[in-house]
């Protein structure tokens, strides 16, 4: 189970370190088990966010990335800055990004592969709009976005990956899938991830749902055979409610 906290484009660096020192004290305090978290605040809070939590195995993400390895591409930020700032993983392909910033799968696939061979997890987001979703088309949408997004990119280990499905409707609306419509929908990408690597390779990926996730909604989500965890955007920027969260998957 991994649940990753997206801050989005909120908080500024003195308030993300303390949401950070904050989630760092409470995680120290409950029993997570097995739950790995991960935060993927702005660029600019990604160090101060690193120093707060200290010693605790909560990972450091970022938001996007670049697919070039570096030069001239004002106001980008590359996978070697996001290592040396501490993050192990990446969000890649978020639907906010794909819409307000016209990513193309393309696009998309070359950050996934960016990430990839600089050691970086991708945490590539696929899922379809409301319209997608009414005209029957949301399975078509979803793989073609994952077909898309991973092609020609190898991955050692299922660890090496997490997949988010975040179907577009759900984002931000209080309007979260049902946990059968996530499980299905979650189901479908192991037998596209089994197709495009291995079964074994499938079984293992994490693959979060994102969507309105909150305390009194993950217990059920989260006991879903095929949700191996969460993408919290919201929910997140509190650390009671995003280890409330955490804990449901525990
Ligand atoms: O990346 C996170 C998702 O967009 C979910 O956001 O929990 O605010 O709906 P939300």
């Amino acid at each position: 189970m991994l649940i990753a906290g997206n801050w989005k484009m909120n908080t500024d660096v003195d308030s993300g370190t303390e949401l950070a020192a904050d989630i760092a004290a409470a995680v120290k305090k409950s029993d997570l088990g097995t739950v790995a978290l991960a935060v993927c605040p702005p660029y600019v809070s990604l160090t101060s966010v690193r120093e707060a939590l200290g010693e605790t195995s909560v990972a450091l993400g970022a938001q996007n990335v670049h697919h070039e390895d570096e030069g001239a591409f004002t106001g980008e930020v590359s996978a070697k800055m996001l290592l040396s700032a501490g993050c192990s993983h990446v969000i890649v392909g978020h639907s906010e990004r794909r819409e307000y910033f016209s990513e193309s799968n393309q696009d998309i696939q070359q950050k996934v592969a960016q990430a990839r061979a600089n050691g970086l997890v991708p945490i590539l987001c696929v899922g379809e709009t409301k319209a997608e979703r009414d005209a029957g088309d949301a399975k078509n949408v979803v793989e073609q976005q994952l077909r898309g997004g991973l092609a020609g990119v190898d991955f050692g280990a299922p660890d090496d990956l997490v997949i988010a499905y975040e179907p577009v409707w759900a984002i931000g609306t209080g309007d979260t899938a049902t946990p059968d419509q996530a499980n299905e929908m979650h189901a479908f990408i192991r037998g596209l991830l089994d197709d495009l690597y291995s079964s074994a390779f499938a079984d293992d990926v994490h693959i979060l749902y994102g969507g309105s996730m909150k305390p009194h909604n993950a217990e059920e989500l989260l006991s879903q055979p095929d949700v191996d965890g969460g993408l919290v955007g919201g929910a997140s920027l509190d650390a009671e409610s995003f280890i409330a969260i955490a804990e449901h998957g525990a």
